[in-house]
């Protein structure tokens, strides 16, 4: 099969490149994003893979089945960058990776939380300068303290487990919650509000839906502990920004700390570093000395990676050996799996 690789990177193309070595399809890597204008790069290709902030709409759907795309296939969970629709109409079979390490973003989550609580970014910059004063760096232990996690899926769950290592009482909320993770000592609390407002540090590992978009909005942030830590790690638009800024401000959030952006699209993946930043709201987060901004990396591990490109390669030959991909997302129409859910995600 000839799958052509759209947003490469160098590390995409090294570790596709290792998992195709036994498999033996025939990859093009191309370093632009796919959309309208670079759709005709793909006729003749057979696939065409595919990350998080490509544009696979309709109009790009027509054109790839005019050159002969049979194959999208995701190289990340969430495919709310895909018309489902136009894909089926085209007879263009869709699929992705569903799971590749929630250690990988669970760890990061700890990093960011560590980072920003003691402050390790600043003093990093502080001590390159010969500055080795400590006024400013005070933070707290993590050890007692109440840490909020919402949503206890695959990362949050594996979140919890690394917080009560730290001797932190874990609270979470979810709407399904977990029998396991409750016997470890997991607190469940079935309103949002109270989690917020008796946790120290809240973490949020839920998926953007339609109910989670601005789930974090002024009421929330009126109804956080005050000066308590928010970090995200989980799909940008889950939190409100204008309104996290304000409580920024007025000292009701203490610290915040985000790996995604809800219009990161724009900005993250590329090296921005001699252009002028538009995003004002964007960039009055970054004048913050309590914002911590990592740019969607919180998968990008050795594992990670490796995982992304077995299934990805694995998915294919699946697609040329028996006509269906490993991990199909099912057509509209089609009864969704519970793993099939329409969210967005790294
Ligand atoms: P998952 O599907 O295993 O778990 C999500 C959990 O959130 C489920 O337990 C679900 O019941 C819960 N949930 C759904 N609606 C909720 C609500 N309204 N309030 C509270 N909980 C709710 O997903 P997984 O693998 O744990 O991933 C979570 C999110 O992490 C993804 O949706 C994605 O946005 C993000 N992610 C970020 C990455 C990064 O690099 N920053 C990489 C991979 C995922």
């Amino acid at each position: 099969m000839r799958i052509d690789v759209f947003s490469t990177k160098e590390y995409d193309r090294a570790f596709l490149e290792a998992e195709n070595a036994s498999a033996g399809h025939d990859t093009r890597f191309l370093a632009p994003r796919l959309n309208a204008e670079t759709a005709a790069l793909a006729d003749g290709a057979d696939a065409v893979c595919v990350f998080v902030n490509d544009t696979v709409d309709r109009s790009v759907i027509e054109r790839l089945a005019a050159g002969g795309v049979r194959l999208i296939a995701l190289r990340c969970a969430g495919f709310n960058n895909v018309d489902l629709d136009a894909a089926a109409e085209m007879g263009i079979a869709v699929c992705r990776v569903p799971a590749y390490s929630p250690h990988a973003v669970a760890e990061h989550t700890v990093a960011i939380i560590l980072t920003l609580n003691r402050k390790i970014h600043r003093s990093w910059m502080r001590v390159r300068e010969g500055n080795f004063e400590l006024d400013g760096l005070l933070g707290f232990n993590l050890h007692t303290k109440t840490v909020g996690i919402v949503g206890t899926g695959q990362i949050g769950s594996v979140l919890a487990g690394l917080l009560l290592g730290f001797g932190c009482r874990v609270l979470a909320h979810d709407p399904v919650p977990d029998a396991a993770l409750a016997a470890r000592g997991v607190i469940f609390c079935s309103a949002l509000e109270e989690l917020l407002g008796a946790s120290d540090v809240v973490s949020l590992q839920c998926p953007l839906t339609p109910e989670t978009h601005h789930m974090i909005d002024a009421r929330a942030v009126a109804a956080t502990k005050p000066g308590a830590l928010l970090i995200h790690t989980s799909r940008g638009a889950i939190i409100d920004t204008r309104a996290v800024i304000k409580g920024l401000k007025d000292g009701q959030i203490g610290g915040l700390g985000i790996d995604v952006y809800e219009e990161e699209g724009d900005l993250f993946f590329e090296d921005l570093s001699n252009h002028i930043i538009p995003d004002d709201v964007f960039a009055r987060l970054l004048t913050f000395p309590n914002v911590l901004v990592t740019g969607h990396q919180a998968f990008f591990t050795v594992e990670a990676l490796t995982e992304i490109a077995r299934t990805t390669i694995a998915n294919v030959t699946a697609f040329q050996r028996d006509g269906a991909p490993v991990h199909p997302v099912p057509a509209p129409a089609a009864p969704a799996t519970a793993s099939g859910q329409a969210t967005q995600t790294g």
